[in-house]
């Protein structure tokens, strides 16, 4: 796929999202920001807002008229049942919406959400749920690049070289296992768009004492692609087996699947 030229970002209003639709805007991408409420977006001008529900197919459908690329940003912290609309039915509408046809995706998920056993994934899900959804993106065909960042903004000033990481192997569920700042994030996932050495990759992101690189393809070379066909990142622990999952999950990547056929 050539550079996409026409973005839809999904999560535009997020900490991170507001972030990279305006590094879109920098670079010269055409931006859509998919927004609950164009009065309260907020965003910088240039980019085209859309009003709409993330948690309907019907929405996407029309946001993603004409679109070639979609980053997404978006998460919920309220409930399992909302993280499973928001974080995961976001991926899941916006694919089927799409109905097989091709776009170049960027997706936000987190450090260690291949450790299922935190307070948190135990309460709310939202790592299994991530996951899932970084499921669905490998399954549909699509050139992805799926990125994982540490702790947003825990770091000092001075930490600044990104290091990307595979296997998800940092997962204490505390900052300890990286940090990363929000517009390194941002521009990381604008960055993937349009670099070949991204497509097919997941990885962890965070930042370390030193100078940020002015160029990241070499760091995107540098990494591992995942398997063809495997819904897991690379190196990945293999502790979520598909069979394990609810119907209605297996249903959507077989749905899916069946598009990308
Ligand atoms: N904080 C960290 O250190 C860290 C590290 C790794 C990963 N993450 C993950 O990154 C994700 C984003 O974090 P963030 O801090 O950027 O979140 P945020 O600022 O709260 O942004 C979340 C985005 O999702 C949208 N959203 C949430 N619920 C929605 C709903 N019901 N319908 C439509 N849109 C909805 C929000 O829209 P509105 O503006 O309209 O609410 C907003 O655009 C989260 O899932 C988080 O778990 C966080």
């Amino acid at each position: 796929m050539t550079r996409p030229s026409f973005v839809l970002f999904v999560g535009a209003t997020g900490s991170v999202g507001r972030l990279a639709v305006a590094e879109a805007l920098r670079r010269g991408y055409r931006v859509r920001a998919m927004v609950r409420d164009i009065s309260h977006a907020g965003l910088p001008q240039g980019a085209e807002l859309f009003e709409g529900d993330l948690t309907s197919v019907e929405s996407f459908t029309r946001a993603l008229d004409g679109i070639d690329g979609i980053v997404f940003t978006m998460g919920s912290h309220v409930s399992a049942a909302m993280i499973e609309r928001v974080d995961y039915g976001a991926v899941r509408n916006a694919l089927i919406a799409l109905n097989g046809r091709k776009v170049r995706i960027s997706l936000m998920t987190a450090i260690g959400i291949t450790n299922m056993d935190t307070p948190r994934n135990r309460q709310y899900r939202n790592h299994d749920w991530k996951r899932r959804s970084e499921r669905l993106v490998r399954a549909s065909g699509n050139e992805y690049t799926i990125v994982r960042p540490g702790w947003f903004d825990y770091g000092s000033p001075d930490d600044r070289r990104l290091v990307l990481l595979q296997g998800d192997s940092r997962r204490t569920g505390s900052p300890t296992d990286g940090a990363v700042p929000r517009d390194q994030i941002a521009r990381t996932l604008v960055d993937a768009l349009d670099c070949p050495d991204a497509t097919g990759k997941t990885f962890e992101l965070i930042a370390e004492h030193g100078d940020e690189q002015p160029d990241l393809t070499p760091l995107f070379a540098a990494l591992e692609p995942d398997f063809p066909g495997s819904l897991d990142g690379v190196h990945d622990d293999d502790n979520f087996p598909p069979s394990a999952q609810p119907e209605r999950v297996l249903a959507d990547l077989r749905r899916i699947q069946t598009m990308n056929a």
